[in-house]
């Protein structure tokens, strides 16, 4: 059994040894804002789902937005997190070519949380129920994207490792994990897994693509202790980030396409899935991060500051893109079409 069904499975338990996080953080926003690959476009190309802190906007110069100081809360169960997470949104595509938007679905033990995402911050295999490598926490102005908005295929989406998906047949359900999209109908969701890579550079935030300052190990994963590569020596914590969409009321076979392909698309426009992306803007607190990393921590942790699903839910930022994408839509925002 994975260690996250042992999770589901198992509740929340007494801390065993140091440095694994998983918090809750429910929907801070859904635009087609994008301060990364789009930074000052409003709108970008195409639709998010974004958590974490309200200083979220179109543009977000690593320079000069000071995250923590800016933002005034966050969507996220420690309140010390002021970054920024976003994936692209999941639309259910109708036999007559209508588009609906699938709502996201809190864990189990995260119910009320609207939308979101449920956060790991790992120093080990999820499943290393002792948590005991070191790792550098990010610092002020990183950022990443993981995933290539273009892929389609299954060779391509094989550079990057473990952006995954999991029929749940019911809350507990962790594998298998395919690349592509579910085929059947799946009774209890989708979930979407993006675990970033966790080898750093040492010395740039940021990179051109959003990729380059950072690297998966150079043999085996994070998973079975692979080392960096000399290019990208510092190694992170893996963040990994889990969206269940709630395809319940999608899942009546006789509305789905004759042809016997499956009828969910990215916002972006893949009806495959190889496209699945994720973008993270750092802006923990101070050292709160990696004294989190550093200490015998297991799920939660004292030294961070909690706050409750109902003020998570509070926080907000202003529509400032100002378009329907919720109703029956003959378009994907943005007029992206499937491709
Ligand atoms: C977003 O940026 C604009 C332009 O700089 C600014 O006027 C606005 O207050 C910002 N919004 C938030 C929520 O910070
Ligand atoms: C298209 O199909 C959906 C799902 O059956 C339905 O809700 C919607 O009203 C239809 N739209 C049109 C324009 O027929």
């Amino acid at each position: 059994m994975k260690w996250s069904s042992f999770i589901a499975a198992n509740g929340l338990f007494a801390p065993i040894h140091a440095g694994l996080l998983r918090f809750g953080c429910s929907r801070l926003t859904v635009q087609r804002l994008d301060p990364l690959v789009n930074p000052g476009q409003i709108p970008s190309t195409h639709l998010h789902q974004i958590i974490g802190g309200d200083s979220f906007n179109a543009s977000m110069d690593a320079k000069s937005h000071d995250i923590p100081k800016l933002s005034t809360c966050t969507t996220c169960q420690f309140t010390e997190d002021l970054s920024n997470y976003w994936t692209a949104v999941l639309y259910f595509k109708a036999k007559n070519g209508t588009f609906k938007r699938v709502p996201q679905r809190a864990q189990q033990g995260m119910e009320g949380t609207q939308g979101g995402m449920v956060v790991y911050y790992m120093t080990d295999a999820l499943f290393e129920t002792q948590q005991k490598s070191k790792v550098t926490a990010f610092k002020p102005g990183f950022r990443m994207l993981v995933g290539e908005v273009a892929y389609r295929d299954r060779e391509q989406a094989r550079d990057f490792r473990q952006l995954t998906y999991i029929c749940m047949q019911n809350e507990g359900t962790r594998e298998p994990e395919t690349l592509h999209f579910p085929t059947k109908p799946c009774p209890a969701g989708i979930m979407a897994n993006h675990r970033f890579p966790t080898c750093w550079d040492g010395v740039n935030l940021d990179s051109p693509n959003h990729r380059d300052h950072v690297a998966y190990p150079q043999t085996g994963t994070f998973e079975s202790g692979g080392k960096c590569p000399s290019t990208h020596p510092v190694r992170l914590p893996q963040i990994l980030l889990e969206t269940v969409w709630d395809t319940k009321a999608f899942n009546n076979k006789a509305d789905w396409p004759a042809d016997g392909s499956q009828p969910f698309v990215w916002s972006s426009g893949d009806a495959t899935g190889y496209s699945t992306h994720a973008d993270y803007v750092f802006g923990w607190k101070d050292d709160s991060l990696q004294k989190a990393m550093d200490a015998n921590n297991y799920v939660s942790a004292p030294t961070l500051k909690t706050q409750t699903i109902a003020q998570q839910n509070k926080c907000q930022v202003p529509d400032m893109v100002k378009e329907d994408f919720d109703s029956w839509l003959t378009k994907l925002p943005g007029d992206i079409m499937v491709h």
